[in-house]
């Protein structure tokens, strides 16, 4: 791996990248809410799937950054979208962070792993109008954290797991959630992972939704290159 951005001191610093200095450390959210990280892969073209997965875009240096990026989350985020596309499990490892589903339908496998096998109990961030007698089911293995009346108020539940002690939310998708979470103006740092592949199609891009009329700005902070993946954090501009 090499820095290519902040501009490395020396040759030898650009090869050895301390990884720690550039994720690690203390992330605080404005007051009132935790800070809301988001880490997400696209093609050179802005695929965020290939034939409905990630698969095919991350590579090694990618895994273990989104590893590394999870070790920083007190809580992981993700649409039920992605854990029914993906085949979701729970955070493996020590102290782990656990998974917070979102979901109105709550059409889960509630018999698979992300529910039975997590060392930190899997909570699923629902609204009161999703059906009560599948609730009640989400309830035997879940804890349930409820936002909203038809739709999950994602803004509510970002307070609510604050809340709850998670200082730091890392959304790992999908592009529908990431929307949500960028139209609520709660976005204050994305790490996009650049695969060096073409995928053509028509997969989403990171980010599904409301057209924004003002787009955001993020600020550029760092960027890394491995074997033609660059991996781009940006910071709220
Ligand atoms: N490139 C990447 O880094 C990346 C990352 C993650 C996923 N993906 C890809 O993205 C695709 C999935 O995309 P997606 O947009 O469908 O995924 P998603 O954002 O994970 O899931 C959308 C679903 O999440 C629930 N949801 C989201 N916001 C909600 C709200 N405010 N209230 C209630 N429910 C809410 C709904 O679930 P219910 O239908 O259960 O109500 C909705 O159908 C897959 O192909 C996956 O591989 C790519």
């Amino acid at each position: 791996m090499r820095q290519l951005l902040p501009p490395p001191a020396t040759p030898a610093d650009a090869a050895e990248v301390d990884l720690g200095a550039l994720y690690d450390g203390e992330r605080s959210g404005p007051a009132q809410r935790p800070w809301v990280m988001a880490n997400f892969v696209a093609s050179l073209d802005g695929s965020a799937a290939v034939e409905g997965r990630t698969r095919a875009l991350s590579g090694p240096a990618d895994r273990a950054l989104f590893r590394r990026l999870r070790a920083q989350a007190d809580v992981v985020l993700v649409g039920a979208g992605t854990v029914r596309a993906e085949g979701y499990g729970p955070v493996r490892g020590a102290g782990p962070a656990p998974i917070a589903v979102v979901s109105r339908s709550l059409e889960l496998d509630w018999d698979s792993a992300l529910f039975t096998e997590a060392a930190a109990p899997t909570l699923v961030v629902t609204c009161a109008g999703a059906d009560a007698t599948r609730r009640a089911r989400a309830e035997q293995v879940a804890e349930l954290v409820l936002a909203g009346d038809q739709w999950v108020d994602i803004g509510e539940a970002i307070v609510q797991l604050g809340r709850r002690g998670h200082g730091v939310v890392l959304c790992e998708g999908g592009p529908c959630l990431l929307g949500e979470l960028v139209v609520a103006d709660l976005l204050d740092e994305l790490c996009l992972t650049l695969s060096p592949l073409v995928a053509g199609g028509t997969g989403p891009r990171i980010v599904t939704g409301a057209m924004l009329r003002a787009p955001r700005p993020l600020r550029l902070a760092s960027v890394l290159e491995d074997d033609s993946d660059l991996f781009l954090r940006y910071l709220r501009g």
